[in-house]
């Protein structure tokens, strides 16, 4: 497996990591056993970033994450690194509440989210959104505070934007941040990536494969129940979904013509963005993360490159990618 840095500060890791959220919450149900058979398979391939949230299944992921590290084999327990984010307030209902990055209720969640992982440390800790009524030096000290105690690692952001990331950066060593980045989502290249590489601070790419919608396996009749995120998605509603699976219809001709699948073209793409880039897989299941694997192998020269920037220009994309009231939390405004 290649690795890439995380910032200058931060661990080196697998050049893909798997995000774990899917596998308890947001996409629909998911299978137990078959999560835990994914997160070991990631590890004996050499994946050993795993990302998670306290908030994902209210505590449910990081159970599973537990459960999957307990029961591998030691060596690949030993390689795996635990990205955690924390800050979303949940209800019984499986509600969403504000953010909340106060010193104290950093060092609780911590708290938390160590017993479930049943780890002794959590290797990179970040808070999911900014929270507005907390400046972020506060959230990001007492993140700090933890890396003293040795309890946490490193630090990392989330879905903040250039003037908090500087003020971060300026309250401790930050090793990465979290943002969507995909072929349909390059509102990073204004102004997030020149000041994360500024700063030397990397990028795990999340929603590579915009949350199955450029995977090449979602389809326009697909049915989603009513707690799937996709359910409230613009990107995947009526003439916005037509518009942007035909998006996927030009991608397939150019991953025909290499003989690979489109989500390999989609992870490829943000792959080659830059050794300060590292794609977070959502894949549930071995099946997915095998052919997510596989991108590592596709090599896209300046032709591929063109014709895929031909296919799905910057901007392409129809509809927003979160709901219009969850844009304002966000570190881009698209
Ligand atoms: N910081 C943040 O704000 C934030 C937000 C969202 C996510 N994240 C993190 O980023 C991780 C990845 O995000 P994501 O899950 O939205 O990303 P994604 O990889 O874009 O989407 C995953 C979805 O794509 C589908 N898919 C189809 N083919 C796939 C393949 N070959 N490999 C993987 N998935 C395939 C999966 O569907 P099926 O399983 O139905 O096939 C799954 O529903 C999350 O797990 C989470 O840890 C962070």
């Amino acid at each position: 497996m290649h690795t890439r840095p995380l910032g200058k500060t931060g661990p080196q890791v697998s050049a893909l990591g798997l995000g774990c959220m899917g596998m308890s919450a947001l996409y629909g149900s998911a299978d137990r056993t078959e999560a835990i058979a994914t997160i070991h398979a990631a590890l004996d391939a050499g994946v050993t970033l795993l990302d998670t949230g306290d908030f994902y299944g209210m505590g449910h992921n990081e159970l599973l994450i537990g459960e999957a590290l307990r029961t591998a084999p030691a060596a690949l327990r030993e390689q795996a690194l635990t990205s955690v984010k924390f800050g979303a307030l949940r209800d019984p209902d499986g509600g969403w509440g504000p953010t909340d990055g106060r010193p104290a209720a950093v060092r609780n969640f911590a708290a938390y989210s160590l017993q479930r992982l049943g780890v002794d440390h959590i290797d990179v800790y970040r808070i999911s959104r900014a929270d507005p009524n907390v400046p972020i030096e506060e959230t990001v000290g007492a993140i700090a505070e933890l890396v003293e105690k040795g309890h946490v690692r490193h630090i990392g952001l989330s879905e903040v934007g250039a003037d908090a990331i500087r003020r971060a950066a300026a309250t401790a060593p930050i090793s990465d941040l979290q943002i969507e980045y995909s072929l349909i989502s390059r509102a990073v290249e204004d102004q997030i990536l020149p000041t994360t590489r500024e700063l030397g601070i990397s990028v795990t790419a999340y929603g590579v494969l915009a949350r199955g919608l450029i995977s090449g396996h979602f389809t326009a009749d697909r049915q989603l129940s009513a707690d799937d995120f996709r359910a409230h998605s613009p990107r995947f509603q009526g003439d916005n979904l037509r518009h942007n699976l035909s998006l996927v219809d030009a991608l397939r001709e150019i991953a025909e013509r290499k003989g690979v699948t489109v989500a390999q073209i989609a992870v490829a793409w943000v792959l080659s963005r830059g050794e300060d880039i590292v794609p977070l897989v959502g894949a549930r299941t071995r099946e997915r993360l095998s052919e997510s694997l596989g991108a590592l192998d596709v090599t896209l020269d300046a032709d591929d490159l063109a014709a895929i920037e031909r296919a799905v220009p910057p901007g392409a994309a129809a509809g927003a990618r979160y709901p219009e009231p969850m844009m304002a939390h966000l570190g881009t405004k698209e």
